[in-house]
């Protein structure tokens, strides 16, 4: 055993999961954004967190109109993870500059991504300030997955692979 910076040893926490975390502002624009920071938080009821960044556009929407879609990506999702992970709500309108197709909801009123191994619309119910990131905590309203099922796209240290089992 050696003692490491933590961001060393942080390095093993991949492969992580990616949420993409669908929003929209109090003029009715949404928006989208991966995060790996997120988890399911409570059973029954069924709750998510997820950590957003203060600095986010998605943090605004979220913390003034109190829904979001959590989504895990899926496989073909790739380049809109990159595109949408390296651009900002408060600039684009990124659905209409990356072409997003996306199906009416349910239960709230933000947008769910077509393409998506699974959408869960939810309401919040916490948020909590956890340094530079707030903690964002919603109830499961509604749940979605595709007509086929799409595997799930992980994050392997910024290259992304589909999840699938090993073989035995
Ligand atoms: C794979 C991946 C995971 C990310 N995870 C998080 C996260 O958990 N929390 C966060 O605040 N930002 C995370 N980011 C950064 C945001 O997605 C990025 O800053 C995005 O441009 C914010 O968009 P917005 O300003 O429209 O909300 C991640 C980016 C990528 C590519």
């Amino acid at each position: 055993m050696r003692q490491v910076n933590p961001s060393e040893a942080m390095q093993q926490k991949f492969p992580e999961w990616i949420v993409m975390v669908v929003s929209r502002d109090a003029n009715g624009q949404a928006n989208v954004m991966p995060a790996g920071w997120g988890m399911i938080c409570s059973g029954s009821p069924l709750y998510v967190a997820t950590a957003i960044g203060y600095t986010r556009y998605t943090y605004k929407c979220i913390h003034e109109t109190g829904e979001f879609v959590f989504s895990w990506a899926g496989k073909g999702q790739e380049e809109l993870v990159t595109q949408t992970g390296t651009s900002s709500g408060s600039d684009i309108n990124k659905f209409e500059e990356f072409n997003i197709a996306w199906s009416a909801p349910a239960a709230i009123n933000v947008p769910l991504l077509d393409g998506a191994a699974a959408s869960l619309e939810c309401k919040l119910v916490h948020e909590y300030a956890s340094g530079d990131h707030a903690i964002f905590v919603g109830e499961v309203v509604a749940a979605h997955v595709p007509d086929e099922p799409i595997r799930n796209l992980v994050n392997f240290r910024g290259h992304y692979a589909v999840a699938q089992p090993a073989e035995k």
